[in-house]
């Protein structure tokens, strides 16, 4: 093995984990990242302006105000120091000292007995003029000294020992620190708060278009009325607005024409067949003609389903309605058949849906139920996002590799069991057409009373 593959392979397996905690570090990020638009635009915004200040003061606060703190912690020491040379150097007199440190340094002097000098203070939480003070005093002086910066806030006490005397100065803490550079700061945080309050503010507008979209998709993929939707906001909102809406009228547009065009034929057709009835009525009685009046009337019927089929739930607006009242009178019906019919509701009971509708497509289930089978239990169910209503019964069941083909028009399994029952093998395709158009669907499965369950499931 040469060099070269052992750092190809080191290579290989420090990406590998470098990709690793890439993808680690992701997932967490997505966990934790809020989930709506707005709260993303926010932190977009607030994020880099809150690292951007962050570094702009760290540097600001180590650099310039260290630096100005410095030069003026210098220049007050330096005064001092001449005051000191002066005092020593010409065996001045200590009122002189004072009068020209007064006057000329604004420096309050005073000579006190020489002692020990205190100890000393405790240091401020944010020393930076203490510790540039002791600096400059070390330095350029090179005598005993004790220093309070905390003290009196307006001033800064050095005393420094003499040969013969301790020396107390007062220096304006304003000669020997930056103080005011904090204004800067007051300055950068306040503005960025009105950035901010701007920038939610504008932010707002901006995505409520977004959201009054996402209603209005929403509520058509449910059925319902989008209630004067506009295009509003930014361009690309708009453009997918008005993109929501040439669909929609694309949608309607069709299903306008299905139903104009099924209503048209059917209507031909029943002008045809009732033209047949006449002429077999004069035709007169024989068993033929018995049975193809049968025949025509079985015609008739069909006809009528096909043409409800076709006109389907058009035109009905959605309104709350009262579930459990529904699923009630349902099972009045049932039992009015002579069945036995149980029903139960979980849950809050007004959903909004069209009423005649959804009545018809749980009727149709029901219908079957009473078709098939003796007892017919009903039950609804509802949680903050689905409506889900079980129709069980416990008759014969429809096989499960039948269970899809059962939903086509006119598709019927009982030809031959019961022919004389009259159905025309609409019912479950119209009742999928309901939930469908209500953003839901119908499923059969197995029941546990033995028999077939029909779910519808529509969201609320
Ligand atoms: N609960 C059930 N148990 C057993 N078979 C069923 C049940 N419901 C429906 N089927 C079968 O599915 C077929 C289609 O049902 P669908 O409701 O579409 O038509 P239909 O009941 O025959 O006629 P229509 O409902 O138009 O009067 C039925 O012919 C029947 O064979
Ligand atoms: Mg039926």
């Amino acid at each position: 093995m040469t060099t070269l593959d052992t750092g190809m392979r080191a290579l290989r397996s420090a990406f590998v984990r470098a990709y690793d905690l890439y993808d680690r570090l992701s997932i967490a990020l997505k966990g934790t990242m809020p989930k709506g638009l707005y709260a993303r635009a926010l932190l977009i915004i607030i994020a880099p302006m809150v690292l951007l200040q962050s570094v702009v003061a760290f540097v600001f606060m180590e650099r310039h105000w260290n630096l100005v703190t410095q030069r003026l912690s210098a220049s007050v020491v330096q005064d001092i120091a001449a005051l000191i040379d002066v005092y020593s150097t010409f065996r001045a007199d200590q009122a002189q000292v004072r009068r020209i440190a007064q006057e000329r340094l604004a420096l309050a002097v005073d000579f006190l007995p020489v002692t020990e000098l205190p100890p000393p203070g405790p240091k401020p939480f944010f020393s930076l003029l203490d510790e540039a003070l002791s600096q400059e005093i070390s330095r350029r002086i090179r005598r005993p000294f004790w220093i309070d910066t905390v003290g009196r806030s307006a001033l800064v006490e050095i005393r420094v020992r003499l040969d013969d005397t301790v020396m107390r100065v007062f220096a304006p803490r304003s000669a020997a620190y930056a103080s005011n550079s904090h204004i800067f700061l007051v300055w950068m945080v306040g503005t960025s708060v009105v950035l901010l309050t701007v920038a939610i503010l504008f932010l707002r507008n901006q995505i409520r278009p977004i959201l009054r979209l996402a209603d209005a998709a929403e509520s058509f993929g449910k059925g319902r009325e989008v209630p004067n939707f506009r295009p509003r906001g930014a361009r690309e909102v708009r453009r997918a607005a008005q993109a929501f809406i040439e669909m929609k009228s694309r949608i309607e547009r069709s299903i306008e024409q299905r139903t104009a065009m099924l209503a048209g034929v059917s209507h031909d057709l029943r002008t045809v067949l009732t033209r047949f009835k006449l002429e077999l009525a004069l035709i007169g009685d024989s068993p033929e003609v018995e049975a193809m009046k049968k025949d025509v009337d079985e015609m008739g019927r069909m006809l009528e389903a096909y043409l409800a089929f076709a006109r389907g739930d058009t035109g009905e607006q959605s309104a709350p309605t009262d579930m459990a009242a529904f699923l009630d009178e349902l099972k009045a019906d049932g039992e009015r058949n002579g069945h036995k019919t149980s029903v139960a509701f979980h849950g809050h009971p007004i959903v909004t849906v069209r009423p005649a509708a959804f009545k018809r497509c749980l009727a149709n289930l029901v219908s079957n139920a009473a078709r098939h089978a003796h007892s017919i239990s009903i039950t609804g169910h509802r949680d903050h996002r689905w409506l889900t209503v079980s129709v069980d019964d416990d008759g014969p069941g429809i096989p499960p590799h039948l269970r899809e083909e059962v939903f086509k028009p006119f598709l019927r399994l009982d030809d031959a069991r019961n022919q004389d029952e009259g159905g025309t093998g609409l019912g479950l395709a119209i009742a999928r057409d309901i939930a469908r158009s209500h953003g839901g669907d119908i499923t059969l499965s197995e029941s546990p009373l033995g028999g077939l369950r029909a779910a519808v499931r529509v969201p609320v």
